[in-house]
C-alpha cells in the first residue's frame, strides 16, 4: 500500500445474539481488499462499548468528549477513515439501535467523509435501514454514495459455510459501489486537507 492509500472502515452494525452480520461484513471486507483502492479495517460493533446515554453537550459542539474505554478502537478507526461502509440489516423497517448509538457518539469522525452501505435481511434486503441511515448521515455532514449492495432473503443466497452460491451479481455490485466510494473519498479527502 502506498502512503496515500485511502482508509476504509467497514462497520458491522448488528450486535444481535446469533447474528449473521459478521458473514456479510467479512464478505464485503474481502471485496474491498480486492478492490485495492483502500486499506481496510473491519470493525464489529459487538466488540464496542456503546452506552445509549450520550454526553450532555451535542458532539457537534464538543466533538471530543470523554468516551468509554471500550469505544476507543471504534473511535480511532472512524477518525482514521476516509470512507466508511455500514453493513446493516433491517430491524423493524429500519437500522439496528447499535449503529445509531455508534453514530451519535461521534461527529467529526463522520463529517465530510464518504459513506456507503451493504444491506441484508428478510424481504427488505436492508433497504429501509439504508434509506433511514442516509437521513441520519445528512445531519452529520457525511456524503452517502448512491450505489449499495443488498441481500434480500440472504439465507437463500449464502450456503451453510457463509459463501455466496452465485457471487457474480453481488461482487459486481460491491465493485461498483467501491468505485463510487473511492471517487468521493478522493475528492473529500483532498477538500478536507485543503480546508
Ligand atoms: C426484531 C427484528 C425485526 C426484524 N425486522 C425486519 C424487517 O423489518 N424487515 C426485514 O426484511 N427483516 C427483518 N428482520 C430480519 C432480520 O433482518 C434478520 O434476522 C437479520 O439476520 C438480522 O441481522 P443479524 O442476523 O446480523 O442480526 C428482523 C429481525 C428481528 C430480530
Amino acid at each position: 500500500m502506498s502512503s496515500n492509500t485511502l482508509r476504509l472502515t467497514v462497520v458491522v452494525a448488528s450486535v444481535r445474539e446469533g447474528r449473521f452480520g459478521p458473514v456479510v461484513g467479512d464478505w464485503f471486507a474481502e471485496q474491498a481488499r480486492r478492490h485495492e483502492g483502500f486499506e481496510v479495517d473491519l470493525i464489529d460493533l459487538a466488540e464496542a462499548e456503546l452506552p445509549v446515554a450520550l454526553p450532555a453537550t451535542p458532539l457537534r459542539m464538543d466533538p471530543d468528549p470523554l468516551r468509554p474505554a471500550g469505544m476507543a478502537e471504534l473511535t480511532a478507526s472512524l477518525a482514521a477513515a476516509d470512507a466508511i461502509v455500514v453493513v446493516t440489516p433491517d430491524i423493524n423497517n429500519s437500522y439496528p439501535a447499535s449503529i445509531k448509538t455508534a453514530i451519535d457518539w461521534h461527529y467529526t469522525e463522520w463529517s465530510r467523509k464518504a459513506v456507503g452501505f451493504v444491506g441484508y435481511s428478510g424481504a427488505g434486503g436492508g433497504l429501509n435501514a439504508i434509506a433511514h441511515l442516509r437521513q441520519v448521515f445528512a445531519e452529520l455532514d457525511a456524503h452517502t454514495v448512491r450505489d449499495y449492495v443488498s441481500f434480500p432473503r440472504y439465507y437463500q443466497l449464502f450456503d451453510a459455510d457463509g459463501r455466496l452460491t452465485d457471487p457474480a451479481v453481488h461482487e459486481a455490485a460491491a465493485a461498483g459501489m467501491l468505485d463510487q466510494l473511492h471517487w468521493w473519498a478522493v475528492a473529500l479527502t483532498a477538500a478536507r486537507t485543503a480546508a
